[in-house]
């Protein structure tokens, strides 16, 4: 299996994936939206024999707080075809997105997510760091931040903002 970037020829197949893993369009048409509007996206694709078998996307979020406006990445969506979950397709996209991020420099990552499943990747409850989430009423276990770089921790707390393409979805 070959984890790269999207290309334009995937923008159809990482639509139908989007659909089919979270059985709606609200999470693709978010894709869609991000990627007309938005410069700095990091999308990797999971291919498999030539087919798009997995999805991953991360925008821009700032953190506002006392420390001023910090930026770092938000993940979202995450899409495994259906048929090949469970299989560690996730698990390679998502290393694969941290290793990218972690080059470019970004400090965090923030995810809205499965609290089971996030924290083997290191991601911890962000109000352990005094970081809220934008929208009202997230159960705390499932907004998490991971620090790509950990000298940031003591200089990043507040209200974290994703683009408002997630908000104007909803
Ligand atoms: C979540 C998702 C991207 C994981 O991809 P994956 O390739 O299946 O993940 P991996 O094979 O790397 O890891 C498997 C682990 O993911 C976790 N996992 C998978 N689906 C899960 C779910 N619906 N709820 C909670 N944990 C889940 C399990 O802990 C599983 O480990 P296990 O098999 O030992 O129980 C995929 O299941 C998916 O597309 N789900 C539907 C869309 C979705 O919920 N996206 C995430 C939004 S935050």
């Amino acid at each position: 299996m070959i984890i790269r970037q999207e290309s334009k020829e995937d923008i159809e197949d990482i639509y139908a994936l989007n659909e089919m893993a979270f059985g709606q369009k609200l999470e693709a048409n978010i894709v869609d939206k991000l990627r007309d509007n938005c410069e700095n996206l990091l999308s990797l694709v999971a291919v498999e024999n030539g087919n798009i078998v997995g999805h991953i996307l991360f925008s821009p979020v700032e953190i506002e707080g006392p420390h001023g406006v910090i930026k770092g990445m938000g993940l979202a969506p995450m899409a495994v075809l259906p048929n090949v979950q469970r299989q560690g397709i996730g698990t390679q996209l998502l290393e694969r997105g941290i290793e990218e991020l972690r080059k470019l420099r970004y400090a965090f990552i923030l995810v809205l997510g499965h609290h089971e499943y996030y924290p083997r990747f290191g991601f911890e409850k962000a109000s352990l760091y005094e970081i809220k989430c934008q929208w009202e009423g997230i159960p705390d276990e499932v907004f998490m931040i991971l620090w790509l770089d950990k000298s940031m921790t003591e200089k990043v707390s507040g209200l974290a903002k994703y683009r408002k393409e997630f908000t104007d979805a909803v």
